[in-house]
């Protein structure tokens, strides 16, 4: 089975011999891909929509291994128990608050879990400042490409951060910044000429706060850009 560049990279994070969930995991690619290559010895696949569990079940059974993953109708992680033994949750492709909803919401199967995978599609920074107030300390954070679109996964084990992160880590993540990666290097590029664009508009509109809002960020998406 091939998946995507953006799954792949989800799966290679995952610690082998694993007990995976995989939430909003819509048609199990992941938790296949991760059985059908030895990675996990089991998983449970849930999501919120009957119809994407559905094909989620339809793929399960295509590869043969209803024995090896089961699929759970829920919210987040209400269908998981403590019993479960997790070591890993994945959540990936779905808004960082929701994101966050589902961490908070499902916190005693957080605190059992050995990992969290996530790949948040928005609001990245929050769901890293939710991680550091859960003792929850980043091990693994990489900005990747996939069909001309960004996304940033992220990996987190229980701990505490040794130095608190900057207001940029938090936006860019700090692994990313300390090993100099070309695509972030790229993304903030590229971000920072939209933001130009949109204040040569907003310059005639004279809406000050705005107008100085922006040029911070683009103060600080150029300091960030110094270190790559
Ligand atoms: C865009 S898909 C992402 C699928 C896959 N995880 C990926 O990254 O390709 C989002 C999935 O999350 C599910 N979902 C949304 N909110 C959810 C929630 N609160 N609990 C569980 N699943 C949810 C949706 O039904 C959908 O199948």
């Amino acid at each position: 089975m091939e998946l995507s560049f953006r799954l792949n990279k989800i799966a290679d994070k995952v610690t082998q011999n694993s007990i995976i969930a995989d939430i909003g995991t819509d048609h199990a690619y992941i938790p296949i891909f991760l059985y059908k290559n030895n990675k996990i010895k089991s998983a449970i696949a849930c999501d919120i929509s009957k119809g994407s569990l559905q094909k989620a079940k339809d793929n399960i059974f295509k590869h043969n291994l209803q024995e090896n993953i089961q699929t759970r109708l829920g919210n987040g992680l209400e269908k998981i128990t403590i019993q479960d033994n997790i070591d890993t949750i994945i959540i990936a492709g779905m808004g960082g608050m929701l994101m966050i909803d589902i961490l908070k919401r499902g916190h005693n199967i957080v605190e059992s879990a050995k990992e969290l995978i996530l790949q948040p599609q928005k609001d990245i920074d929050k769901v890293r400042e939710y991680l550091h107030k859960n003792n929850l300390k980043i091990i693994d954070d990489e900005m990747l490409k996939d069909d001309g679109k960004y996304y940033t996964i992220i990996k987190a084990i229980k701990g505490k951060e040794q130095t608190p992160y900057k207001k940029e880590e938090y936006i860019f993540g700090r692994i990313e910044i300390e090993q100099k990666s070309n695509i972030l290097k790229e993304y903030i590029t590229k971000q920072m000429y939209k933001m130009e664009i949109v204040l040569k508009n907003i310059e005639k509109t004279n809406v000050q706060s705005r107008i100085l809002e922006i040029e911070n960020e683009i103060k600080m998406y150029k300091e960030v850009l110094k270190c790559l």
